[in-house]
Formats: C-alpha cells, sequence, structure tokens
C-alpha cells in the first residue's frame, strides 16, 4: 500500500476526529491531517487532543480559498466539514445563507483543491438526500414501542426488509440540509467525469458514540443518553409524543474502515454513491432508548410533547448491501457497544451538554 497524506475537513468534529483516529491508529504508514473553523461547539476540545496526540490541525474554513491555498502535497480529502443538522437553514441559529456557504461552497472549494492537486474525494453524505414524502409514505406498525417497517404491503423501490437502498426516491422535499448535500453528490460526481478524479460518496445513517457533541436536532443518541444521565428534561416530540420513531445507528470507526478501503482501492469497482449505515439489527426507537437509559441509569421522566417538527420521520433504516458486496465491509461495532460507550463517557464527562453548547 502507498504512503498517502489525507486531509479531513472538519477533523474536530465528532465523525472527522474518529476518522482520523481511526486511520492513523491502522495504517500508521499514511500521514493524516485536518483543517477545521471550530465552529462546532466543543470541537475545540478536539483541536487540543489531537495536536496533543501528534497530528497537524490547521485552524480554517472551508468558506475561505485563501484558508485552502497553501496546503500541500495532499492525495485524497475526506470531506467531514458541515453544518449537519436537518434544521439548519430554518431553525434559529443559522440561515439558509450559512447552510449553502457551509456544506455547498465548502465542498466546491473542496473539489477545487483536489482538482489542482489531482487527490481524491470522499464526501460524508447522508441518508437525509432520500425524499421526505416518501419516507412519510412507508408503511409503518408499531411493535413494542418502535415503528418498524409493515411486510405485508406493498413496498416502493428500493425498500426492504434491510432498509433503504441506493434506489430509494431522492426527490424534494428532503430538507435544506439534504439538498446541500444531494448537490454536493452530484458536484463531486460531476468533477469525478471531468477531471477523472477518483470520489466516493458515503451516504451515512444516524452515527454515535463517546465524544460527540449532542443535540436534540443532531446527534440525538448522544444528547439523549447524556440528558437522562444529568437528570435532565427531556421530550418525545412528534409522533403523538410515543417516542417510537426509529433510526439504525453506526460508529464512525465503522466508516473509517470502509474510507480506508476507499482510498486504497479506488479502481475496485464502479459504483460511486454507497449507503453505510448500522442496518435493521441495530435500529432502536427513542422509547427503547428510554427504556435502555432506565435500566443503565435509572428511572426519569420523559415528557409526551404534542408539537410536530418540520422533517421528523418515523422511520429510517440503510439498507447497506452494496457497501457488502463492493467492499467486504459491514459494521462491527454493535448498537448496545455503541450505546454503552457513549453512556461510560457521559459518566467520565457530567458537563459534556454543557461543552456541547446545549
Ligand atoms: N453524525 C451523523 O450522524 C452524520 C450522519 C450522516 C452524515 N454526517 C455527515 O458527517 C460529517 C461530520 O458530521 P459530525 O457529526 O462529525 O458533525 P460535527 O458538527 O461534529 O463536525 C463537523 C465539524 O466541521 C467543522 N466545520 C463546520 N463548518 C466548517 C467550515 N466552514 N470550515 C471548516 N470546518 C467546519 C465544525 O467545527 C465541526 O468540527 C458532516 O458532513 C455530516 O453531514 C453525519
Amino acid at each position: 500500500m502507498r504512503a498517502m497524506k489525507i486531509l479531513i475537513s472538519g477533523i474536530c468534529g465528532f465523525v472527522g476526529s474518529s476518522v482520523a483516529r481511526t486511520l492513523r491508529d491502522h495504517f500508521p504508514q499514511w500521514t493524516v491531517c485536518g483543517l477545521d473553523n471550530l465552529s462546532r461547539p466543543g470541537s475545540e476540545t478536539n483541536r487540543r487532543a489531537l495536536i496533543a496526540e501528534g497530528m497537524s490541525v490547521i485552524h480554517a474554513d472551508v468558506r475561505l480559498w485563501s484558508d485552502l491555498e497553501s496546503v500541500r502535497d495532499i492525495s485524497w480529502v475526506i470531506d467531514a466539514s458541515a453544518n449537519p443538522s436537518v434544521l439548519a437553514g430554518v431553525g434559529a441559529g443559522s440561515s439558509p445563507r450559512q447552510l449553502l456557504e457551509y456544506n455547498l461552497e465548502g465542498t466546491t472549494n473542496l473539489l477545487e483543491f483536489c482538482r489542482q492537486r489531482c487527490a481524491g474525494f470522499i464526501l460524508l453524505s447522508t441518508s437525509r438526500v432520500y425524499s421526505i414524502r416518501s419516507f412519510s409514505a412507508l408503511p409503518v406498525v408499531e411493535q413494542n414501542r418502535a415503528f418498524t417497517l409493515d411486510l405485508s404491503a406493498a413496498l416502493p423501490p428500493g425498500v426492504s426488509a434491510e432498509g433503504v437502498s441506493e434506489e430509494f426516491d431522492t426527490s424534494p422535499p428532503v430538507s435544506l440540509y439534504g439538498a446541500t448535500k444531494r448537490c454536493s453528490e452530484l458536484l463531486a460526481l460531476e468533477y469525478s467525469e471531468a477531471f477523472n478524479l477518483p470520489v466516493w460518496i458515503n451516504r451515512c445513517g444516524v452515527m454515535a458514540g463517546a465524544g460527540q457533541f449532542g443535540r436534540p436536532d443532531q446527534g440525538i443518541f448522544s444528547y439523549w443518553i447524556h440528558a437522562w444521565a444529568r437528570k435532565r428534561p427531556l421530550r418525545f416530540i412528534g409522533f403523538g409524543g410515543t417516542g417510537f420513531q426509529v433510526r439504525d445507528v453506526m460508529h464512525p470507526a465503522d466508516l473509517a474502515r470502509l474510507l480506508a478501503k476507499q482510498i486504497a482501492h479506488p479502481s475496485r469497482c464502479t459504483q460511486r454513491i454507497a449507503n453505510l449505515g448500522g442496518g435493521a439489527g441495530s435500529a432502536i426507537s427513542l422509547a427503547q432508548l428510554s427504556d435502555w437509559c432506565a435500566a443503565r441509569f435509572g428511572a426519569h421522566m420523559v415528557t409526551p410533547g404534542d408539537e410536530t417538527r418540520p422533517f421528523d420521520i418515523p422511520w429510517v433504516v440503510l439498507d447497506a448491501t452494496a457497501a457488502q458486496k463492493n467492499w467486504d465491509w459491514r459494521p462491527e461495532i454493535s448498537r448496545d457497544a455503541v450505546l454503552e460507550d457513549i453512556a461510560s463517557h457521559a459518566e467520565k464527562h457530567p458537563d459534556w451538554l454543557e461543552i456541547s453548547g446545549v
């Protein structure tokens, strides 16, 4: 395997820092460095830690071309810098314009960066590129305090018991966040064709683990467990306040193992877009997560809320069969290991929600 220098944008974020450490630990012959504008509350803690561990971390903003100009000799870029909230651009705290600059203009600059250096490009995209309307129309039934797919009903293309595949509908509405990622995907594919750049697009489902800067709108597993451990007020939002909404969950260290394969074998397959997630076996509802928290930390009250939020979806499970076939990849870290990872972190860092700006 030839020596590589990999630049991770958003290296001080939850996923960027985990991917950086996993690649460094498993591929010591590769150089991993990164940049971050430290806009996510909590990311400063990773900047200090990564530098102390010997990694090169530049304070830079992907929106600014002049911040990128001086970075040289990069063979691959992993684009992990974004505003990752599905409410970005429509909720308090960020404008649509800023979301476009962070998620779309930032990716455009990184693609130009790669073109000029003949570097490969990996986009961390999202399950949020799939249609909210089509997701919401999926037939679900309640089972054990969780929505589950009704397999006796007719299912649209790209949906099976394994989850939603790359064939699922990507038509609007997908949220402004989802739209920035879908546009980034298309741009990356065009750059790949036009300039013969190796490009991989990984549509990731929910990721979670220790050290995630969880908030109610992003990083829900981390937020819920930390808030439960602290006995902070918690509310089930949407779906009649039941907490039956379901997500599958994956640890970013599992993502990193696939990124390493994509970097090492850029000609291995022709399917550029892959779904990556914990899969049906890792799926859990918020109500079931609450049961897990009660067993781990003791009882705590969750209030049923009657409000609904835009973009809420009852059931999201990603079918990663294509990644399994093309890359011989499957997640190795179980859902319960992910939850326990967060719980132990919560015990060691009782101030984590404050550090995360919540
Ligand atoms: N966490 C998930 O569940 C999940 C799921 C699907 C996709 N993703 C994608 O993975 C990537 C990483 O997500 P995350 O959970 O680590 O989020 P995060 O907020 O923890 O990390 C993002 C990092 O990017 C930095 N950043 C933001 N804008 C920047 C800019 N303009 N210039 C430089 N740095 C900037 C932030 O300071 C932060 O450190 C994102 O692209 C996100 O859309 C995440």
